[in-house]
Protein backbone atom coordinates (compact mmCIF):
# COMPACT_ATOMS: atom_id res chain seq x y z
CA UNK A 1 0.00 0.00 0.00
CA UNK A 2 2.80 2.62 0.36
CA UNK A 3 2.94 5.07 -2.36
CA UNK A 4 -1.05 4.44 -2.95
CA UNK A 5 -3.62 7.34 -4.04
CA UNK A 6 -5.87 8.29 -1.15
CA UNK A 7 -9.10 8.20 -1.40
CA UNK A 8 -10.15 11.80 -0.86
CA UNK A 9 -13.87 11.95 0.87
CA UNK A 10 -16.12 14.95 0.67
CA UNK A 11 -18.45 15.17 3.78
CA UNK A 12 -21.31 17.19 2.99
CA UNK A 13 -23.34 17.94 6.69
CA UNK A 14 -21.63 17.62 9.86
CA UNK A 15 -24.52 17.16 12.55
CA UNK A 16 -25.25 14.18 14.44
CA UNK A 17 -24.46 11.56 11.70
CA UNK A 18 -21.68 13.62 10.36
CA UNK A 19 -19.70 14.62 13.44
CA UNK A 20 -19.53 10.71 14.49
CA UNK A 21 -18.49 10.29 10.46
CA UNK A 22 -15.80 12.15 11.48
CA UNK A 23 -14.53 10.71 14.97
CA UNK A 24 -14.82 6.99 12.76
CA UNK A 25 -12.25 8.34 10.03
CA UNK A 26 -9.65 9.81 12.50
CA UNK A 27 -9.81 7.25 15.29
CA UNK A 28 -10.09 4.26 12.92
CA UNK A 29 -7.74 5.81 10.09
CA UNK A 30 -4.79 3.17 10.18
CA UNK A 31 -7.42 0.03 9.90
CA UNK A 32 -9.42 1.68 7.36
CA UNK A 33 -6.83 2.30 5.31
CA UNK A 34 -5.68 -1.63 5.68
CA UNK A 35 -9.26 -2.68 4.85
CA UNK A 36 -9.59 -0.35 1.98
CA UNK A 37 -5.90 -0.85 0.34
CA UNK A 38 -5.21 2.92 0.17
CA UNK A 39 -5.53 5.88 2.68
CA UNK A 40 -9.43 7.39 3.27
CA UNK A 41 -8.94 11.14 3.77
CA UNK A 42 -11.46 14.06 4.21
CA UNK A 43 -10.92 16.77 1.44
CA UNK A 44 -13.59 19.27 3.20
CA UNK A 45 -16.55 18.92 5.32
CA UNK A 46 -19.35 21.34 3.99
CA UNK A 47 -21.90 22.42 6.50
CA UNK A 48 -23.88 25.61 6.93
CA UNK A 49 -22.69 27.15 10.44
CA UNK A 50 -18.53 26.67 10.32
CA UNK A 51 -18.39 28.39 13.63
CA UNK A 52 -20.45 26.08 15.47
CA UNK A 53 -17.84 23.10 14.40
CA UNK A 54 -15.21 23.32 16.86
CA UNK A 55 -15.15 19.96 17.04
CA UNK A 56 -13.54 19.46 13.32
CA UNK A 57 -10.39 20.77 12.10
CA UNK A 58 -10.85 24.51 10.72
CA UNK A 59 -9.44 23.92 7.48
CA UNK A 60 -11.43 21.28 6.14
CA UNK A 61 -14.65 23.59 6.60
CA UNK A 62 -16.26 25.09 3.83
CA UNK A 63 -20.00 26.34 3.84
CA UNK A 64 -20.10 25.87 -0.74
CA UNK A 65 -20.74 22.05 -0.60
CA UNK A 66 -21.16 22.80 -4.27
CA UNK A 67 -17.39 23.59 -4.78
CA UNK A 68 -16.66 20.61 -2.42
CA UNK A 69 -18.56 18.29 -4.31
CA UNK A 70 -16.88 19.65 -7.93
CA UNK A 71 -13.35 19.30 -6.78
CA UNK A 72 -11.04 17.31 -8.95
CA UNK A 73 -9.68 16.32 -5.78
CA UNK A 74 -12.58 14.31 -4.52
CA UNK A 75 -13.08 10.58 -4.98
CA UNK A 76 -16.50 9.94 -2.94
CA UNK A 77 -18.81 12.08 -1.73
CA UNK A 78 -20.69 11.18 1.71
CA UNK A 79 -24.05 13.05 2.35
CA UNK A 80 -25.29 13.84 5.55
CA UNK A 81 -26.76 16.88 5.25
CA UNK A 82 -30.72 15.32 4.57
CA UNK A 83 -33.75 16.40 2.76
CA UNK A 84 -34.34 17.25 -1.08
CA UNK A 85 -32.62 19.81 -1.90
CA UNK A 86 -29.53 20.87 -2.35
CA UNK A 87 -28.33 17.28 -1.66
CA UNK A 88 -30.28 15.64 -4.56
CA UNK A 89 -28.44 18.52 -7.16
CA UNK A 90 -25.43 18.09 -5.50
CA UNK A 91 -25.13 14.18 -5.62
CA UNK A 92 -26.70 14.33 -8.78
CA UNK A 93 -23.37 16.67 -9.94
CA UNK A 94 -21.03 14.30 -8.03
CA UNK A 95 -22.63 10.88 -9.86
CA UNK A 96 -22.40 12.62 -13.37
CA UNK A 97 -19.07 13.55 -12.67
CA UNK A 98 -18.44 9.95 -11.67
CA UNK A 99 -17.61 10.16 -7.99
CA UNK A 100 -19.09 7.86 -5.75
CA UNK A 101 -22.28 8.35 -3.47
CA UNK A 102 -22.77 7.00 0.21
CA UNK A 103 -26.00 9.04 1.66
CA UNK A 104 -27.93 8.02 4.53
CA UNK A 105 -30.93 10.30 2.97
CA UNK A 106 -34.25 8.18 3.06
CA UNK A 107 -36.13 11.15 2.00
CA UNK A 108 -34.35 11.57 -0.95
CA UNK A 109 -34.04 7.85 -1.98
CA UNK A 110 -37.64 7.13 -1.65
CA UNK A 111 -38.47 10.63 -3.77
CA UNK A 112 -35.63 10.35 -6.53
CA UNK A 113 -33.75 7.11 -6.68
CA UNK A 114 -34.06 6.26 -10.11
CA UNK A 115 -32.78 9.94 -11.13
CA UNK A 116 -30.36 9.36 -9.13
CA UNK A 117 -29.04 5.51 -10.02
CA UNK A 118 -29.34 6.87 -13.83
CA UNK A 119 -26.97 9.64 -12.95
CA UNK A 120 -24.43 6.87 -11.46
CA UNK A 121 -24.82 4.26 -14.34
CA UNK A 122 -24.01 7.33 -17.15
CA UNK A 123 -20.45 7.75 -15.43
CA UNK A 124 -20.26 4.06 -13.42
CA UNK A 125 -20.52 5.74 -10.41
CA UNK A 126 -21.35 3.82 -7.15
CA UNK A 127 -24.48 5.06 -5.11
CA UNK A 128 -24.70 3.19 -1.70
CA UNK A 129 -27.32 3.97 1.16
CA UNK A 130 -26.96 1.18 4.26
CA UNK A 131 -27.77 4.23 6.97
CA UNK A 132 -30.70 5.42 5.03
CA UNK A 133 -33.20 2.33 6.86
CA UNK A 134 -32.97 1.35 9.83
CA UNK A 135 -29.14 3.12 11.31
CA UNK A 136 -26.61 0.22 12.07
CA UNK A 137 -28.86 -2.71 10.75
CA UNK A 138 -27.23 -4.13 8.05
CA UNK A 139 -30.31 -4.44 5.53
CA UNK A 140 -29.67 -3.14 2.48
CA UNK A 141 -26.55 -4.86 1.52
CA UNK A 142 -28.09 -8.13 2.46
CA UNK A 143 -31.37 -7.16 0.41
CA UNK A 144 -29.59 -5.56 -2.63
CA UNK A 145 -26.76 -8.33 -2.30
CA UNK A 146 -26.75 -12.07 -0.43
CA UNK A 147 -30.68 -12.33 -0.91
CA UNK A 148 -30.34 -11.53 -5.08
CA UNK A 149 -30.32 -15.05 -5.69
CA UNK A 150 -33.76 -15.82 -3.83
CA UNK A 151 -37.40 -14.97 -4.68
CA UNK A 152 -38.46 -12.05 -1.60
CA UNK A 153 -42.19 -12.52 -0.54
CA UNK A 154 -42.17 -9.79 2.43
CA UNK A 155 -40.52 -7.44 4.46
CA UNK A 156 -42.14 -6.76 7.38
CA UNK A 157 -40.89 -4.54 10.14
CA UNK A 158 -40.05 -1.89 12.96
CA UNK A 159 -38.51 1.15 10.69
CA UNK A 160 -39.30 4.30 13.29
CA UNK A 161 -37.93 3.81 16.72
CA UNK A 162 -39.86 7.46 17.61
CA UNK A 163 -42.67 5.39 17.06
CA UNK A 164 -41.87 2.22 18.83
CA UNK A 165 -40.52 4.13 21.68
CA UNK A 166 -44.16 5.16 21.75
CA UNK A 167 -46.22 2.62 21.57
CA UNK A 168 -43.92 0.25 23.57
CA UNK A 169 -44.15 3.21 26.09
CA UNK A 170 -48.04 2.84 25.80
CA UNK A 171 -48.01 -0.59 26.48
CA UNK A 172 -45.98 -1.31 29.40
CA UNK A 173 -47.98 1.61 31.57
CA UNK A 174 -50.90 1.82 29.71
CA UNK A 175 -51.31 5.43 29.35
CA UNK A 176 -52.61 7.61 26.31
CA UNK A 177 -50.71 8.34 23.13
CA UNK A 178 -50.10 12.17 24.21
CA UNK A 179 -48.38 11.57 27.51
CA UNK A 180 -46.60 9.13 26.50
CA UNK A 181 -45.26 11.82 23.19
CA UNK A 182 -44.70 14.23 25.85
CA UNK A 183 -42.30 11.75 28.05
CA UNK A 184 -40.54 10.68 24.76
CA UNK A 185 -40.13 14.61 24.08
CA UNK A 186 -38.73 15.20 27.46
CA UNK A 187 -36.10 12.20 26.96
CA UNK A 188 -35.31 13.00 23.83
CA UNK A 189 -36.32 10.45 21.72
CA UNK A 190 -39.24 12.85 19.90
CA UNK A 191 -38.12 15.58 17.96
CA UNK A 192 -39.66 18.70 18.91
CA UNK A 193 -41.44 18.05 15.91
CA UNK A 194 -42.58 14.88 15.66
CA UNK A 195 -44.34 15.11 12.17
CA UNK A 196 -42.24 12.69 9.87
CA UNK A 197 -42.12 9.79 12.84
CA UNK A 198 -45.47 10.54 14.39
CA UNK A 199 -47.82 10.72 11.21
CA UNK A 200 -45.90 7.70 9.62
CA UNK A 201 -43.68 9.62 6.57
CA UNK A 202 -40.15 8.65 7.87
CA UNK A 203 -41.07 4.92 8.25
CA UNK A 204 -42.74 5.41 4.35
CA UNK A 205 -39.50 6.53 3.11
CA UNK A 206 -37.82 3.36 4.35
CA UNK A 207 -40.52 1.16 3.41
CA UNK A 208 -40.65 2.47 -0.12
CA UNK A 209 -36.51 1.65 -0.05
CA UNK A 210 -37.33 -1.75 0.86
CA UNK A 211 -39.58 -2.80 -1.56
CA UNK A 212 -37.63 -1.31 -4.11
CA UNK A 213 -35.19 -3.44 -3.54
CA UNK A 214 -36.69 -6.64 -2.31
CA UNK A 215 -38.72 -6.63 -5.40
CA UNK A 216 -36.73 -5.77 -8.26
CA UNK A 217 -39.21 -2.38 -8.49
CA UNK A 218 -38.82 1.37 -8.57
CA UNK A 219 -41.26 2.25 -5.57
CA UNK A 220 -41.69 5.86 -4.68
CA UNK A 221 -42.56 7.47 -0.77
CA UNK A 222 -45.91 8.17 -2.85
CA UNK A 223 -46.92 4.58 -3.73
CA UNK A 224 -46.89 3.44 -0.25
CA UNK A 225 -50.08 3.49 1.86
CA UNK A 226 -48.98 5.17 4.85
CA UNK A 227 -51.30 6.09 8.52
CA UNK A 228 -49.18 7.28 11.81
CA UNK A 229 -49.93 6.58 15.20
CA UNK A 230 -51.80 9.62 16.72
CA UNK A 231 -55.04 8.12 16.72
CA UNK A 232 -53.54 4.68 18.85
CA UNK A 233 -55.80 5.20 21.96
CA UNK A 234 -54.55 3.63 25.10
CA UNK A 235 -58.09 1.33 24.27
CA UNK A 236 -56.27 -0.41 21.25
CA UNK A 237 -53.67 -1.47 23.20
CA UNK A 238 -55.51 -2.60 26.39
CA UNK A 239 -57.44 -4.27 23.71
CA UNK A 240 -54.42 -6.04 21.51
CA UNK A 241 -53.13 -6.79 25.42
CA UNK A 242 -56.44 -8.85 25.86
CA UNK A 243 -56.26 -11.18 22.91
CA UNK A 244 -52.41 -11.40 23.31
CA UNK A 245 -51.28 -8.76 21.24
CA UNK A 246 -49.44 -6.13 21.09
CA UNK A 247 -49.34 -3.14 18.59
CA UNK A 248 -46.21 -1.98 16.69
CA UNK A 249 -46.20 0.89 13.76
CA UNK A 250 -44.91 -1.83 10.47
CA UNK A 251 -43.63 -1.12 7.37
CA UNK A 252 -44.92 -3.80 5.30
CA UNK A 253 -43.78 -4.44 2.01
CA UNK A 254 -45.47 -7.31 0.55
CA UNK A 255 -45.56 -9.51 -2.96
CA UNK A 256 -49.09 -10.23 -3.94
CA UNK A 257 -49.89 -13.02 -6.34
CA UNK A 258 -53.80 -13.08 -7.73
CA UNK A 259 -54.77 -14.96 -10.95
CA UNK A 260 -51.08 -15.88 -11.83
CA UNK A 261 -50.19 -11.84 -12.04
CA UNK A 262 -47.87 -10.59 -9.32
CA UNK A 263 -48.35 -6.72 -7.69
CA UNK A 264 -46.45 -5.73 -4.55
CA UNK A 265 -48.08 -4.02 -1.52
CA UNK A 266 -46.40 -1.27 0.20
CA UNK A 267 -47.70 0.22 3.24
CA UNK A 268 -47.47 1.17 7.05
CA UNK A 269 -49.81 1.78 9.90
CA UNK A 270 -50.00 0.50 13.54
CA UNK A 271 -51.06 -3.11 13.38
CA UNK A 272 -51.87 -5.69 15.86
CA UNK A 273 -49.20 -8.54 16.47
CA UNK A 274 -49.15 -11.39 18.38
CA UNK A 275 -47.33 -10.85 21.32
CA UNK A 276 -45.06 -14.17 20.63
CA UNK A 277 -44.31 -12.84 17.52
CA UNK A 278 -40.23 -12.00 17.00
CA UNK A 279 -40.96 -8.13 16.49
CA UNK A 280 -43.26 -7.95 19.56
CA UNK A 281 -40.15 -7.98 22.05
CA UNK A 282 -38.54 -4.90 19.98
CA UNK A 283 -39.29 -2.46 22.47
CA UNK A 284 -37.91 0.79 22.40
CA UNK A 285 -35.97 2.62 20.02
CA UNK A 286 -34.77 -0.23 18.53
CA UNK A 287 -35.50 -1.48 15.16
CA UNK A 288 -36.05 -4.85 13.69
CA UNK A 289 -37.21 -6.28 10.19
CA UNK A 290 -38.59 -9.40 9.64
CA UNK A 291 -37.86 -10.66 5.71
CA UNK A 292 -39.32 -14.05 4.36
CA UNK A 293 -38.00 -15.19 0.99
CA UNK A 294 -38.76 -18.17 -1.00
CA UNK A 295 -35.17 -20.55 -0.36
CA UNK A 296 -33.66 -18.99 2.45
CA UNK A 297 -36.66 -18.84 4.82
CA UNK A 298 -37.13 -16.22 7.89
CA UNK A 299 -34.49 -13.70 8.98
CA UNK A 300 -35.06 -11.27 11.14
CA UNK A 301 -32.49 -7.75 11.19
CA UNK A 302 -32.53 -6.03 14.43
CA UNK A 303 -30.25 -3.44 16.49
CA UNK A 304 -29.83 0.45 16.32
CA UNK A 305 -31.87 1.57 14.01
CA UNK A 306 -30.71 5.52 14.81
CA UNK A 307 -28.52 7.85 16.73
CA UNK A 308 -25.00 9.40 14.96
CA UNK A 309 -22.19 6.53 16.29
CA UNK A 310 -24.70 3.51 14.76
CA UNK A 311 -25.55 5.35 11.43
CA UNK A 312 -21.88 6.44 10.97
CA UNK A 313 -21.18 2.53 11.39
CA UNK A 314 -23.27 1.95 8.13
CA UNK A 315 -21.84 4.97 6.34
CA UNK A 316 -18.20 4.09 7.04
CA UNK A 317 -19.12 0.00 5.76
CA UNK A 318 -20.67 1.77 2.55
CA UNK A 319 -17.39 4.69 2.52
CA UNK A 320 -15.24 1.10 2.69
CA UNK A 321 -17.11 -0.48 0.38
CA UNK A 322 -16.90 2.22 -2.15
CA UNK A 323 -13.46 3.22 -1.68
CA UNK A 324 -12.37 -0.29 -2.01
CA UNK A 325 -14.20 -0.60 -5.52
CA UNK A 326 -12.26 2.73 -6.51
CA UNK A 327 -8.79 0.42 -5.68
CA UNK A 328 -9.39 -2.26 -7.87
CA UNK A 329 -11.42 0.12 -10.13
CA UNK A 330 -14.63 -2.15 -9.64
CA UNK A 331 -18.21 -1.26 -8.88
CA UNK A 332 -20.55 -2.38 -6.61
CA UNK A 333 -24.29 -3.35 -7.54
CA UNK A 334 -26.10 -1.42 -10.33
CA UNK A 335 -30.43 -0.19 -9.48
CA UNK A 336 -32.32 -3.74 -10.01
CA UNK A 337 -35.64 -2.85 -11.31
CA UNK A 338 -36.21 -4.59 -14.06
CA UNK A 339 -39.46 -6.83 -12.35
CA UNK A 340 -41.36 -3.54 -12.78
CA UNK A 341 -44.23 -4.82 -10.71
CA UNK A 342 -47.38 -2.41 -10.18
CA UNK A 343 -48.45 -1.36 -7.05
CA UNK A 344 -51.54 -2.22 -5.43
CA UNK A 345 -54.25 0.16 -3.79
CA UNK A 346 -54.52 -0.28 -0.39
CA UNK A 347 -58.71 -0.73 -1.11
CA UNK A 348 -57.54 -3.89 -3.04
CA UNK A 349 -54.20 -5.07 -0.44
CA UNK A 350 -55.93 -7.97 1.67
CA UNK A 351 -55.93 -7.48 5.35
CA UNK A 352 -57.06 -8.71 8.78
CA UNK A 353 -58.91 -6.62 10.89
CA UNK A 354 -59.42 -6.51 14.78
CA UNK A 355 -62.49 -4.69 15.58
CA UNK A 356 -63.95 -4.10 19.07
CA UNK A 357 -67.45 -2.90 20.05
CA UNK A 358 -69.75 -2.37 22.75
CA UNK A 359 -73.38 -3.58 22.05
CA UNK A 360 -76.67 -3.54 23.36
CA UNK A 361 -76.91 -7.30 25.11
CA UNK A 362 -80.02 -8.31 23.85
CA UNK A 363 -81.02 -11.46 21.36
CA UNK A 364 -80.70 -10.78 18.16
CA UNK A 365 -77.64 -8.45 18.59
CA UNK A 366 -74.73 -11.23 17.68
CA UNK A 367 -76.59 -11.75 13.95
CA UNK A 368 -77.15 -8.24 13.09
CA UNK A 369 -73.58 -7.77 13.47
CA UNK A 370 -72.82 -10.84 11.35
CA UNK A 371 -75.09 -9.58 8.72
CA UNK A 372 -72.99 -6.77 8.20
CA UNK A 373 -70.12 -8.69 7.80
CA UNK A 374 -71.40 -11.58 5.02
CA UNK A 375 -72.48 -9.10 3.59
CA UNK A 376 -69.18 -7.48 2.66
CA UNK A 377 -68.21 -11.18 1.94
CA UNK A 378 -65.85 -11.01 5.15
CA UNK A 379 -65.43 -13.70 6.89
CA UNK A 380 -65.14 -13.84 10.44
CA UNK A 381 -62.12 -15.72 12.87
CA UNK A 382 -63.37 -15.21 15.98
CA UNK A 383 -65.98 -13.32 18.32
CA UNK A 384 -65.20 -12.90 22.16
CA UNK A 385 -68.35 -11.42 24.38
CA UNK A 386 -68.26 -9.91 27.22
CA UNK A 387 -71.70 -8.88 28.97
CA UNK A 388 -71.71 -6.22 31.21
CA UNK A 389 -75.39 -5.01 32.52
CA UNK A 390 -77.11 -4.51 29.30
CA UNK A 391 -74.33 -3.93 27.40
CA UNK A 392 -71.77 -5.85 26.13
CA UNK A 393 -68.57 -5.63 24.64
CA UNK A 394 -67.86 -7.14 21.69
CA UNK A 395 -64.56 -8.27 20.32
CA UNK A 396 -64.33 -9.93 16.33
CA UNK A 397 -61.69 -10.57 14.45
CA UNK A 398 -61.67 -11.59 10.47
CA UNK A 399 -59.98 -13.44 8.39
CA UNK A 400 -58.31 -11.75 5.28
CA UNK A 401 -60.06 -9.28 2.91
CA UNK A 402 -59.63 -6.22 1.16
CA UNK A 403 -58.92 -3.07 3.24
CA UNK A 404 -62.04 -1.57 1.35
CA UNK A 405 -64.49 -4.19 2.21
CA UNK A 406 -63.32 -4.25 5.60
CA UNK A 407 -63.80 -0.44 6.02
CA UNK A 408 -66.54 -0.29 4.68
CA UNK A 409 -68.12 -3.12 7.20
CA UNK A 410 -66.97 -1.36 10.02
CA UNK A 411 -68.57 2.32 8.69
CA UNK A 412 -72.10 -0.27 7.99
CA UNK A 413 -71.43 -1.43 11.89
CA UNK A 414 -71.00 2.05 13.74
CA UNK A 415 -74.30 2.89 12.06
CA UNK A 416 -76.22 0.04 13.87
CA UNK A 417 -78.64 0.91 16.27
CA UNK A 418 -77.26 -1.83 18.74
CA UNK A 419 -74.10 -0.68 18.45
CA UNK A 420 -73.06 1.98 20.92
CA UNK A 421 -69.59 2.48 20.36
CA UNK A 422 -66.94 1.54 17.89
CA UNK A 423 -64.15 0.89 20.54
CA UNK A 424 -61.18 -0.10 18.55
CA UNK A 425 -60.45 -1.05 14.85
CA UNK A 426 -56.83 -2.23 14.02
CA UNK A 427 -55.20 -4.23 11.51
CA UNK A 428 -53.72 -7.58 12.47
CA UNK A 429 -50.35 -8.90 10.90
CA UNK A 430 -47.76 -11.44 11.53
CA UNK A 431 -50.16 -14.66 12.35
CA UNK A 432 -52.32 -16.96 9.77
CA UNK A 433 -54.94 -15.77 7.77
P1 LIG B 1 -28.38 17.08 11.50
O1 LIG B 1 -29.50 18.05 11.38
O2 LIG B 1 -27.87 16.75 12.86
O3 LIG B 1 -27.13 17.58 10.63
C1 LIG B 1 -27.28 18.13 9.36
C2 LIG B 1 -25.98 18.75 8.95
O4 LIG B 1 -26.11 19.25 7.62
C3 LIG B 1 -25.52 19.92 9.81
O5 LIG B 1 -24.15 19.81 10.06
C4 LIG B 1 -25.80 21.14 8.95
O6 LIG B 1 -24.86 22.19 9.13
C5 LIG B 1 -25.59 20.57 7.56
N1 LIG B 1 -26.31 21.31 6.52
C6 LIG B 1 -27.62 21.59 6.46
N2 LIG B 1 -27.89 22.25 5.31
C7 LIG B 1 -26.73 22.36 4.66
C8 LIG B 1 -26.35 22.93 3.42
N3 LIG B 1 -27.26 23.52 2.64
N4 LIG B 1 -25.06 22.87 3.06
C9 LIG B 1 -24.13 22.28 3.85
N5 LIG B 1 -24.44 21.71 5.03
C10 LIG B 1 -25.71 21.75 5.42
O7 LIG B 1 -28.86 15.75 10.74
P2 LIG B 1 -28.49 14.24 11.10
O8 LIG B 1 -27.03 14.07 11.22
O9 LIG B 1 -29.37 13.77 12.22
O10 LIG B 1 -29.04 13.47 9.79
C11 LIG B 1 -28.32 13.51 8.57
C12 LIG B 1 -28.95 12.52 7.60
O11 LIG B 1 -28.86 11.21 8.15
C13 LIG B 1 -30.43 12.74 7.27
O12 LIG B 1 -30.68 12.37 5.94
C14 LIG B 1 -31.13 11.76 8.21
O13 LIG B 1 -32.40 11.34 7.73
C15 LIG B 1 -30.15 10.61 8.17
N6 LIG B 1 -30.24 9.73 9.32
C16 LIG B 1 -30.12 10.24 10.57
C17 LIG B 1 -30.20 9.41 11.67
C18 LIG B 1 -30.05 9.94 13.04
O14 LIG B 1 -30.17 9.15 14.00
N7 LIG B 1 -29.79 11.24 13.24
C19 LIG B 1 -30.44 7.96 11.50
C20 LIG B 1 -30.48 7.52 10.13
C21 LIG B 1 -30.40 8.38 9.08
P3 LIG B 1 -24.79 23.02 10.51
O15 LIG B 1 -24.39 22.01 11.54
O16 LIG B 1 -23.71 24.01 10.28
O17 LIG B 1 -26.13 23.57 10.73
N1 LIG C 1 -36.35 9.56 13.25
C1 LIG C 1 -35.94 8.22 12.98
C2 LIG C 1 -36.50 7.26 14.04
C3 LIG C 1 -34.43 8.05 12.98
O1 LIG C 1 -37.17 7.69 14.98
O2 LIG C 1 -36.29 6.07 13.89
C4 LIG C 1 -33.79 8.18 11.67
O3 LIG C 1 -34.25 7.28 10.73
Amino acid sequence: MPGQKPIKVALLGCGTVGTEVVRLLTDHAADLTARVGAPVELAGIAVRRPNKHREVPAELLTTDAQALVSSPDVDVVVEVIGGIEPTRTLLLDALRSGKSVVTANKALLAEHSGELFEAADSTGADLYFEAAVAGAIPLIRPLRESLAGDRITRVMGIVNGTTNFILSGMDSTGASYAETLEEATRLGYAEADPTADVDGFDAASKAAILASLAFHTRVTAADVHREGIAQVSAADIAAAKGLGRTVKLLAICERVTENGSESVSVRVHPAMIPRTHPLAGVNGAFNAVFVEADAAGEMMFYGKGAGGAPTASAVLGDLVAVARNRVVSGRGPRESAYAALPVRPMGQTPTRYHISLDVADRPGVLSQVAAVFAEHDVSIAAVRQEGRVDDASLVIVTHAATDAALRSTVDKIGGLPVVREVVSVMRVEGEET
